[in-house]
């Protein structure tokens, strides 16, 4: 290979690889026409939603019928089941808009978001609750432990648990639902259809912790209720959402609106006085059939090896655990380019040539040969690499990727295609954030100063100009445009999954100020 590579010139091998990246950055386009249909038809499939059970935007009313104003007071557990973590804490609430929270993560390892039972996952994660008594509450663990044995415990020496499991689940009360179908890479046959808090509860029983699994919480709902708790001023905050591994939202809605909720044989009790409930949208199975998203060659590929082939075709296109692997097959397909002068060049390992090749030399080893080999970090990395030369980029490639001597010209085009893949996500998130805030009426109501909208994950956190693309795209949508853009606050909103839950668990036990001492 290297004979015939080397003898030849060549010829501007550049040129081909940025014409090609041009032709791949074009098929990311989400033009302005598109978006707005993308618009009318998530307006359209809320309306549905509401309506009826087994539609693509599945509109769960979560129970939930007000958001915090930031005077709840008390102490109360959380743990958070969502991705590649779980996550454990205990939140002091101190009723002025702040709060305290002790925190501990553990990876949930491989096999068990896999497993055979969903017993196997459970007691995993009630061994880790476990851990963290004994760690940060061991007095209150070890007096109740005690109290309990001579029969003296009582229920306020029980945590109130909120419980943020995200994953799309049949809500029938605030702590009770039954698993619709797992997400983000989890795969237990056995939990589908069952009641995720009581398989929790048993476990945690199993192990006679002083826990009650109080609230169920999507992570989209905390992440809503912990920005209304700390957002300034006395603004409530109309929607909360995640663009981290998955991608979802939960807003608040008219109770009114919610028919099928009045409908539901099995819909447990809710407070009706606010009239108002947050629904969670699981906006990421939004528009499964395709009528109105963009499917490129890579989307088709991405979708068929994945575990939920035509399933979350939204959150394909837009999330952290989705857009490495976008990426990596639209780079396949340029290195696999059938053009002698493809500057790229497969070797067999790193050292087969030394400095002589005027190619840039991919190792068969690497891993952007393996589906999920490009994390989807590695845009992020390409969208805030500002030096002249792209460094850091060429650095990457070499380090992790086992892509060396990248020509900067050939650096450019890797960029440029990174951003073309993070901003049809963004506007493509613009899409259901400009449903959601025009199906409110707020921009209507002229007492409705600022929109306020939280948000959290991997990708609005990281990705550096992520809200910038998702303004430009509000911007272009008629209702919108930059009078309403202007009006919508997009703030971050840590710890949904912690405070969040806490917030739920609490309104749950119905006794604020009283949460564990
Ligand atoms: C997936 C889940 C959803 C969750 C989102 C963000 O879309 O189905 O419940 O809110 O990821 O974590």
């Amino acid at each position: 290979h290297l004979e015939t590579f080397l003898s030849k010139p060549h010829a501007e091998p550049n040129m081909v690889l940025a014409e090609n990246a041009k032709r791949v950055v074009a098929e990311f386009d989400f033009h302005t026409e598109a978006l707005q249909k993308a618009v009318d038809e998530f307006r359209r499939e809320m309306d549905e939603g509401l309506h009826k059970d087994g539609t693509e935007l599945s509109q769960i009313p979560t129970y939930v019928t007000g958001v915090p104003n930031g005077t709840e007071k008390g102490l109360y557990m959380a743990v958070d089941l969502g991705g590649t973590n779980f996550r454990v804490c205990s939140v002091q609430l101190h009723g002025n808009s702040t709060f305290s929270i002790t925190r501990s993560k553990t990876a949930v390892p491989l096999e068990l978001m896999e497993a055979k039972t969903s017993e196997e996952l459970f007691a995993f994660l009630a061994k880790q609750i476990e851990a963290f008594l004994k760690e940060h509450h061991d007095e209150h663990y070890t007096t109740y432990k005690h109290r309990k044995s001579i029969g003296s415990a009582t229920d306020e020496e029980i945590f109130s648990l909120g419980f943020t499991f995200s994953f799309p689940v049949h809500q029938i009360g605030i702590n009770k639902g039954l698993l619709m179908r797992w997400t983000k890479g989890f795969d237990i046959q056995d939990t589908v259809g069952k009641d995720v808090c009581a398989l929790l509860q048993a476990e945690l029983d199993k192990l006679h912790l002083p826990v009650r699994v109080a609230a169920l919480v999507n992570d989209t709902v905390g992440t809503l209720m912990a920005r209304s708790y700390t957002s300034p001023g006395k603004t409530r905050t109309l929607l909360g959402a995640i663009f981290g591994t998955g991608t979802n939202g939960a807003y608040v809605e008219k109770l009114d609106r919610i028919t099928k909720l009045a409908n539901k044989k099995d819909a447990g009790d809710y407070d009706k006085s606010t009239g108002e409930m947050v629904v969670n949208t699981e906006w990421g199975s939004f528009d499964n059939s395709l009528r109105t998203l963009p499917n490129n060659p890579y989307d088709v590929e991405l979708d068929r090896n994945s575990n939920n082939p035509g399933i979350q075709m939204f959150e394909k296109r837009i999330s952290g655990m989705f857009l490495g692997e976008l990426y990596r097959l639209a780079l396949l397909n340029l290195l696999n380019l059938h053009d002698p002068r493809n500057p790229f060049y497969v070797s067999e390992s790193r050292e087969e040539y030394g400095s002589v090749s005027t190619k840039s030399r991919v190792s068969k080893d690497s891993p952007i040969f393996k589906q999920w080999g490009l994390d989807t970090s590695f845009l992020s990395i390409c969208a805030g690499d500002n030096s002249t030369n792209l460094r850091v980029i060429r650095q990457t490639l070499d380090t992790e990727y086992s892509i060396q001597d990248v020509s900067i010209d050939d650096a450019k085009a890797f960029r440029d295609i990174a951003a073309a893949v993070g901003r049809r996500a963004a506007r493509l998130s613009a899409v259901a954030i400009a449903g959601i805030v025009l199906n409110s009426g707020m921009l209507e109501d002229e007492s409705e100063e600022v929109i306020d909208i939280g948000v959290d994950g991997s990708l609005v956190e990281f990705y550096p100009g992520f809200e910038a693309y998702i303004r430009e795209a509000l911007r272009e949508v008629p209702g919108i445009g930059e009078k309403g853009e202007k009006r919508i606050r997009i703030g971050i909103a840590k710890d949904g999954s912690g405070v969040g839950a806490a917030l739920i668990a609490l309104v749950a036990a119905g006794m604020a100020g009283a949460g564990a001492e």
